[in-house]
């Protein structure tokens, strides 16, 4: 938590930490992966670096969405090799290793978009899945190419790539390394759509723009019965959506969003 105090919103408009750089662009928080010597391996001080940042956007009320994004050439070329060859197995189990700090980006409650440009292998495809929404460059690559260096997805790869593209697709990515182009991770549904490259921080922005324009704690709502579907059955989930729903009308922003409809002008939404 050595970096938090750090994270106060900056009349700059932003802070470098030593792997991430920090930006608030009104109501959306940018997050920089920036370790570029190594192409964004995800080392611990990355991933530390990263779970402070997402902890202050969280906790910011000014902060309705966040924005994952990391270099031209790399998104992320997966968890820091370096930092795990001489680990043995009591070094990993007892570490916990991969879920300190690792799970902090599936725990957000705001929506959180991926603007994924260049390599996103191994943990930083399973990074960008932990995201709500995936942009990709026209560079962009994805991969689990664990196999290939003689170990397994340990960040959630061999679950969430098989529920976002399918058993057949996730089996051969896992099993042969091989990487995707932007294009075929769009077909198989794994990002929602490919931008040109010059065009992607634009397209993320005014995407996150748009969702942090509605009630923040409808777009909450939103992701969490989204998610319930990954988790539960379907009666479960519909119950599950139904009850947020009912909940809405205890909000302000229901009303006002209403209103507004009927009234023929825009809805301002005051977060309550
Ligand atoms: N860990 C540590 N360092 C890495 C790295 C990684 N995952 N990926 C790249 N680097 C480093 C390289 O070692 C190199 O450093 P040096 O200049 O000190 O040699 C630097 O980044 C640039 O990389 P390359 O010279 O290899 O660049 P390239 O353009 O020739 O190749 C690449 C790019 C295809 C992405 C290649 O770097 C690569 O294959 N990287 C490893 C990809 C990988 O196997 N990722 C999975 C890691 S395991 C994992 O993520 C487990 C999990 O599920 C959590």
């Amino acid at each position: 938590m050595g970096n938090v105090a750090v994270l106060e919103r900056q009349d700059s408009g932003a802070a470098t930490l030593e792997n991430v750089i920090v930006e608030w662009i009104g109501r959306v928080g940018v997050v920089t992966l920036n370790r570029p010597q190594a192409l964004n391996a995800l080392s611990e001080g990355l991933i530390r670096d990263l779970e402070n940042a997402l902890d202050h956007f969280e906790n910011e009320p000014g902060t309705h969405v966040i924005v994952i994004t990391g270099s031209e050439k790399a998104f992320a070329a997966g968890a820091d090799i370096k930092e795990m060859v001489d680990k043995t197995y009591m070094d990993a189990y007892l570490g916990d290793f991969i879920t300190t700090g690792w799970e902090r980006l599936s725990q957000c409650r705001k929506p959180v978009i991926g603007a994924i440009a260049g390599y996103a292998l191994g943990g930083g495809c399973e990074l960008a899945m932990m995201c709500d929404i995936l942009i990709a460059a026209d560079n962009a690559k994805f991969a689990q190419p664990e196999i290939t260096i003689g170990t397994i997805p340990g960040a959630g790869g061999t679950q969430r790539l098989t529920c976002a593209i399918g058993k057949s697709k996730a089996m051969e990515m896992c099993l042969t390394g091989n990487m995707i182009s932007a294009t075929d991770a769009e077909k198989a549904g794994l990002v929602s759509r490919v931008v040109p490259l010059d065009q992607l921080r634009q397209e993320a922005l005014i995407l996150a723009e748009k969702i942090a324009s509605m009630s923040l704690p409808v777009a909450m709502m939103v992701k969490e019965c989204v998610n319930r579907s990954y988790e539960t059955t379907l009666t479960e989930g519909l119950k599950f959506e139904r009850r947020v729903f009912h909940s809405t009308f205890a909000l302000e922003d229901r009303k006002e969003g209403m209103e507004a409809f009927i009234g023929k002008r825009k809805p301002v939404f005051k977060g309550e």
